[in-house]
């Protein structure tokens, strides 16, 4: 009953060849119908991948967006200008932006509410750092990091939202985190969602990220609680990326 989403995430990488390289090689491939894709790309490549990708089972997505519609923000990128060039998701929270562009949950949420307002598809990215799990509080962070977003919400917003687990120790290190590890953190996940009502913890499409690439997707995507990844390096590979949305099929 949840669809998998398979979203790729380019970061501050890629190119407007890159963008026509994979339009190409998705317009011939056999894709999963059950599968959704999306591509989360630098802003100023959504124009050619809206006019490449048109017509491709493939979904549109930005990095991050601004809390505020419009205004003196320079070099900010509203929720508005994002729809208007066919973009779905947005994610929000990502532990780059957390650790690096020091968006606390305060700002994580302010964002959320940006993008539910201008009618996009948060993917809420939460996650613990290599100390927090050496300190065995890792679904303590999570849960914290989960409800400072989802007590904000109300019952219909709540729904809107996909959330990715991304164990930070895992992001671009090669250091995936092991089925089972993931699995466990993914059900915590899922029976905090259940507290503000049993629907959304089972309706809610939970995602994981961190060096997830075509040989170890298979064995997390098949975790009963894991409904898909949000995928940095691998997603840049053509073959690697295609690779990984159809064993999630
Ligand atoms: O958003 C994607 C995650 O940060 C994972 O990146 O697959 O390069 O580890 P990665």
């Amino acid at each position: 009953m949840r669809r998998p989403l398979i979203a790729g995430n380019w970061k501050m990488n890629g190119s407007l060849a890159l963008v026509e390289r994979f339009a190409q090689a998705f317009t011939t491939a056999e894709l999963p119908a059950e599968v959704d894709i999306a591509f989360m790309l630098p802003a100023p490549y959504l124009p050619a991948a809206q006019r490449s990708f048109a017509g491709l089972p493939v979904s549109l997505g930005a990095q991050t967006l601004h809390p505020e519609p419009k205004g003196a923000y320079t070099g900010e990128i509203s929720g508005a200008m994002l729809k208007e060039f066919g973009v779905h998701y947005v994610l929000v929270g990502h532990s780059e932006r957390r650790s690096l562009f020091h968006e606390d949950d305060t700002a994580v949420l302010a964002r959320v509410r940006a993008a539910l307002q201008a009618g996009l598809e948060p993917v809420l990215c939460l996650g613990e750092t290599l100390e927090e799990r050496e300190a065995g509080s890792t679904e303590a962070v999570v849960s914290k990091q989960l409800a400072a977003v989802f007590d904000g919400l109300d019952e219909s917003e709540r729904r809107r939202l996909t959330v990715a687990y991304e164990p930070v120790w895992a992001i671009g290190t090669g250091k995936t985190a092991a089925p089972d590890q993931a699995q466990e953190v993914h059900l915590a996940l899922r029976q905090r969602l259940a507290q503000y009502d049993t629907t959304l913890g089972e309706t809610a499409r939970l995602l994981y990220g961190g060096s997830m690439n075509k040989d170890n997707a298979a064995a997390l995507l098949a975790q009963p609680d894991i409904d898909g990844g949000l995928i940095g390096g691998a997603s840049l590979q053509v073959g690697d990326f295609l690779a990984i949305c159809q064993s999630a099929g």
